[in-house]
């Protein structure tokens, strides 16, 4: 067995010397050679351990190290320093580390590591996802991403909201779109049948199931006795869209809020995507402003990105009706691919006008037609519309969709009817508005969508580490 001396030493993150800069002290750490530079007299290498975006210089005196082990210490090559840390000289960072011992954990062969120090597209990383983590832009949108959980939990739990685990295996469709993966056991080669078709009271589960669209109905369930919760889970849609914002599989946030109308509804997404935004300019951003710089486009400044979440952050959402939104939509004469009409379904180009060059800022449209929406919406008294909210941001559409609910247990039950939804698969949910209907509000927040608009990737295969999308699940 190989022992590694080096794991007996105290380890000091990357992150921890940059803030406290202790010069002249001996410290040791670990990582992976980001660049190596060889000098007659000193070698200089970057090492990263993915606590900051930041390396670490280490100033290698040739004549300490071995020949033998400087030629291991190449580009991806995973090693512990121990060296003593003293103020550069160089421009680029506060400190560096002169070091005096160096063990070699993992070599990396520079003939092969697909990761070579010249810039990769986004594409060719995303077909080495495994290796993504490595990378600069990767590892801040990965920070990013714990950065939003975090704040999110952190935001519901000082609000008194309380965190429930809706379940993922589901009997029901909670948007009944019919876009589920269906989960069995049944042997595909051998389908046991009966004067019906499949007979699935052979199925582990005695009956069809699928994985979850949305844990909202199960929320609501727990909303009507802890008054205000929230999910956050991995949620799974089998629709066959292969664009650059949706995933078959997705984390989305959904609070539900007993005692809530549509207008609480908004102010609470409002306040939260504020919080989240404001949290990320607050403590990351060295990544914002790193992802800034990378996905700049040419016609943009550097800091574009910095000025978008500010944007987010300095104006009030405008909120307007649907049916306002369509008159803008009509009245503007922008050559549209798609139609605009009073009851079509508004397409990602004409969210992003509505944003993008009409306001300019976050936009909340409120009152859809029932007919593109979900069965458990609030109907308004126009027999016409429900009181269904979207919140729509730059460069993204739509990042929330939510709604007042249906608390009459006669017009949720009529609806149901209407949409021909399987009524018995409801009972439970029908009985929340049989004893003690509250009205209630919540919405959904597509936890990817968020981060496109936080890290400015533009791809939503690039915000989440091992994106699953039609005829794409590698890794
Ligand atoms: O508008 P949606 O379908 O709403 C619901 O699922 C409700 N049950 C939520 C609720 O009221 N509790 O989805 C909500 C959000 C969207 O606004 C979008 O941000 C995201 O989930 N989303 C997706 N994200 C990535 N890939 C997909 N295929 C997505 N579909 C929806």
């Amino acid at each position: 067995m190989r022992t590694f001396l080096a794991l007996k030493m105290k380890r000091t993150k990357i992150k921890e010397l940059i803030q406290k800069q202790p010069a002249n002290e001996t410290q040791t750490v670990m990582g992976w050679i980001k660049t190596k530079r060889e000098g007659k007299k000193y070698s200089f290498i970057e090492l990263n351990d993915g606590s900051t975006i930041s390396g670490l210089q280490l100033v290698l005196d040739n004549t300490i190290l071995g020949e033998d082990i400087r030629k291991k210490l190449t580009t991806g090559a995973c090693i512990s320093a121990t060296g003593n840390i003293v103020a550069s000289s160089g421009k680029e960072q506060n400190i560096e580390m002169q070091p005096s011992h160096i063990e070699i954990f993992g070599e990396s062969d520079p003939d092969t590591f697909p990761l070579q120090k010249k810039a990769h597209s986004l594409e060719f990383l995303r077909e080495i996802a495994h290796l993504r983590p490595k990378t600069k832009t990767f590892s801040s949108v990965l920070r990013l991403r714990h950065a939003m959980a975090y704040q999110i939990h952190h935001f519901f739990h000082q609000k008194g909201f309380y965190y429930i685990h809706t379940p993922i295996i589901t009997g029901s469709d909670c948007e009944g779109a019919g876009e589920m993966f269906q989960v069995t056991t049944l042997n595909l080669n051998n389908i046991p049948k009966n004067e019906h078709g499949i007979d699935f009271s052979a199925d582990f589960f005695g009956k069809p199931t699928h994985l979850t669209v949305s844990g909202q109905l199960q929320g609501e369930l727990a909303a009507m006795g802890l008054s205000e919760i929230y999910t956050f889970g991995p949620t799974f849609r089998a629709e066959n869209s292969n664009t650059a914002r949706h995933l078959a599989e997705f984390w989305m946030i959904e609070p539900e809020m007993a005692f809530y109308d549509l207008n609480d509804n908004m102010n609470l997404a409002e306040e939260l995507l504020k919080n989240v935004v404001q949290f990320a300019l607050n403590e990351y951003l060295e990544d914002l402003t790193y992802l800034s710089a990378q996905t700049a486009e040419e016609h943009q400044p550097k800091d574009h990105l910095l000025q978008k979440l500010h944007v987010v952050l300095e104006n009030p959402f405008e909120r307007i009706t649907y049916t306002q939104a369509i008159q803008i939509l009509t009245d503007c004469k922008h050559p549209f691919e798609y139609p605009v009409f009073w009851g079509a379904d508004l397409q990602s180009e004409h969210e992003r006008y509505l944003v993008e060059k009409h306001f300019q800022r976050p936009v909340i449209l409120t009152d859809y037609p029932k007919e593109i929406k979900a069965f458990y919406m609030k109907q308004n008294d126009d027999g016409k519309t429900v009181r269904a909210m979207d919140v729509l941001f730059p460069g993204i559409g739509e990042i929330i969709g939510g709604s007042q609910r249906e608390e009459n247990y006669t017009k949720l039950l009529q609806r149901i009817r209407e949409l021909e939804l399987p009524e018995a698969n409801y009972w439970w949910y029908l009985d929340t508005r049989r004893f003690g209907a509250a009205p209630h509000s919540g919405f959904g927040l597509g936890f990817e969508r968020l981060l496109l608009f936080i890290t400015g990737m533009t791809n939503i295969r690039d915000v989440i580490p091992f994106p699953r999308t039609p005829k794409n699940a590698e890794f």
